[in-house]
């Protein structure tokens, strides 16, 4: 509970405009876009939103002393649930923190407040010919804030990584208000223990991430956009499968199935092909035009291997931003098909991509459940979404049992729960299977660790 003296010593921190407790707002920071339920308990007591690191330390040092928890949120864009306030208290939105703090060209670096949206972040440094790849669907308005805490990957991920493969140092408020920095621009670092990796993915729980070093590449100098369509999803993941045993690694390789394809069509109003049964999108880049049609030659040359229906080098950027542009808005697309839309985030080696497909097709037929399949096949990352109705208690059954069985499938073939979007609230009931009790205590004593008193983002991962 928040007494109006700690309100009042909160608003003297960030500004009266900053605090926010009216029923609406306190609404509004409920949510995020996991698709859990509105709850009248999850609602914050206060919105706050600090401008700076200073700010947000004097309001954690409040909070620890008074045990109120404090959810940190961004922009909300988390499919896991993790921004939900589960035990009220502070919802800490950091989305006034938007400064890019330095572009380093020379060492190719760049700091950035937690709040910067991730494509402002790299329309800025590709203004200096330098690439910050992580990509989530989002990024139009998921912030580096978040990007860090979820370690969220995206479709480039397959050849150039997640976003934990670019933090090169963190600033980090702790429980008790204390700031924290921990590494720097040395690109080999080994003093200590690697704490920015801790704090990556961490979820909230560990801290507030406030700025984060990114490590940049160079802007590859062209990039194209392929699109090719198959008779099978199987076709599909084999062309994908093929492509990389053959060490051509395209910058994203993106599957969508038949469902996936009618949501998109339906949603957008564009046509499809009845005999598509499958669709890839690829980005390939290079230093120049020949080696892109190079590149793209070598791709038809699998895909048609692999029985491709057809093959479709986009030959504009409005061709290319509209094929990209349908697949980020894949999972609404999806979402609108169905009273409700559970979206998984397995993980799998790649090599097990086609067996896991062919799983969830078997589960979907067993439980009698669409089950729309796309995903980041170039790096093994799915997103098999349930369309069902959760508020018919039957079929409620049958999706658990159809979810059950994903998970096991993900983990059977050595994969995991989450790729990319965490475990938040929604993957929590799964974790001890997939991390052992040896994995959760070791979990638990770091959380005791740095949070002894339990506020930050509480009733999250486990
Ligand atoms: C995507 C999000 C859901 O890939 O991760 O569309
Ligand atoms: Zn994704």
């Amino acid at each position: 509970m928040i007494t109006d003296k700690i309100k009042h010593q909160i608003r003297s921190i960030v500004g009266p405009e900053n605090a926010l407790d009216s029923d609406l707002d306190r609404f509004g920071y409920s949510y995020d876009s996991s698709y859990v339920p509105l709850r009248p308990e999850n609602r914050p007591d206060l919105v706050v939103r600090p401008l700076n690191v200073r700010e947000v330390s004097s309001v954690m040092a409040l909070a620890s002393e008074h045990e109120i928890p404090v959810t940190p949120r961004g922009a909300a864009s988390g499919r896991t649930g993790g921004s939900i306030p589960l035990r009220g208290g502070i919802s800490l939105c950091l989305d006034r923190m938007t400064r890019i703090v330095e572009l380093d060209e020379g060492n190719m670096m760049v700091t950035a407040e937690a709040g910067v949206r991730t494509i402002d972040l790299y329309n800025q440094c590709a203004a200096k010919g330098l690439f910050f790849p992580p990509d989530p669907a989002s990024w139009k308005f998921s912030t580096i804030g978040g990007n860090v805490a979820e370690n969220a990957g995206g479709m480039r991920a397959v050849k150039y990584g997640v976003t934990s493969n670019y933090v090169m140092g963190l600033e980090v408020v702790l429980a008790d208000g204390t700031i924290l920095k921990t590494g720097g621009k040395a690109l080999k670092n080994v003093t200590g223990y690697d704490l920015k990796s801790l704090f990556t993915g961490s979820e909230g729980t560990l801290g507030i991430i406030t700025q984060a070093l990114l490590r940049l590449i160079p802007m590859p100098k062209k990039r194209g956009t392929l699109q090719v369509m198959f008779a099978s999803l199987e076709d599909g993941c084999a062309t994908v499968h093929r492509m990389l045993q053959a060490a051509i690694v395209p910058a994203a390789a993106e599957i969508m199935d038949r469902f996936s394809l009618e949501a998109v069509a339906k949603y957008r109003g564009t046509p499809l092909d009845p005999t598509a049964q499958a669709c890839l999108v690829m980005e390939i880049d290079g230093d120049n035009d020949e080696a892109l049609a190079s590149q793209a030659r070598q791709i038809q040359a699998v895909a048609e291997g692999c029985g491709a229906l057809a093959f479709r080098v986009a030959q504009s950027q409005k061709e290319s931003d509209e094929l990209w542009a349908a697949r980020r808005g894949l999972s609404s697309a999806v979402a609108s098909l169905a009273p409700t839309r559970l979206g998984e985030d397995i993980s799998v080696p790649r090599d097990a991509f086609p067996e896991v497909v062919r799983r969830i097709r078997a589960i979907s037929e067993k439980y009698g459940l669409p089950i729309a399949v796309y995903g980041h096949a170039g790096d093994g990352n799915i997103h098999p979404s349930i369309l069902c109705d959760l508020s018919n208690p039957a079929e409620e059954k049958r999706v658990h049992g159809a979810v059950d069985e994903i998970f096991a499938a993900a983990l059977a073939v050595g994969g995991t729960l989450s790729g990319e979007h965490g475990i938040g609230i929604t993957k929590q009931p799964y974790i001890t299977q997939a991390l052992g009790d040896a994995g959760i205590q070791t979990l638990i004593a770091v959380k005791k660790a740095l949070d002894p008193k339990g506020i930050l983002n509480p009733g999250k991962i486990w």
